[in-house]
């Protein structure tokens, strides 16, 4: 049976702990290039990839509530990665959760399951 999940990542790097507000952080997550922004105090994790030209979004900053990429200034809201003004297509954006651990990343995943085992 086809079965989904999420694979949670917890964020090891130092530098989460002082983050700044609206900065951007590059990051390798579960293999996966990513962002991570503080925003209101709460962190959020985006794609490194902008979908307008494939380019990195690491360089950009944040602005009411968006990512701006630093490339053609398209802004990608930062808790569903839509597109402002829909300009192209959404930025994949990853669920986050902290606990007195840190702060962890959350990479949804499509598998074979077979008698409650998950094939990869
Ligand atoms: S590459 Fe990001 S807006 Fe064009």
């Amino acid at each position: 049976m086809i079965a989904e999940g999420t694979r949670w990542h917890r964020l090891q790097d130092a530098r989460i702990v002082t983050l700044s507000e609206g900065a951007l952080l590059k990051l390798k997550v579960g293999g996966r290039a990513m962002v991570i922004i503080r925003h209101q105090g709460r962190l959020h994790a985006m794609a490194d990839h902008c979908p307008h030209q494939d380019r990195a979004l690491s360089g950009g900053w944040v602005e009411n509530g968006h990512v701006v990429c630093p490339w053609h200034r398209i802004h990608f809201d930062l808790a569903t990665g839509k597109a402002k003004h829909g300009v192209c297509s959404n930025v994949e954006v990853f669920a986050m959760k902290e606990d007195e651990r840190g702060p962890s990343v959350g990479i949804p995943y499509t598998t074979l399951r077979i008698f409650g085992w998950d094939l990869w």
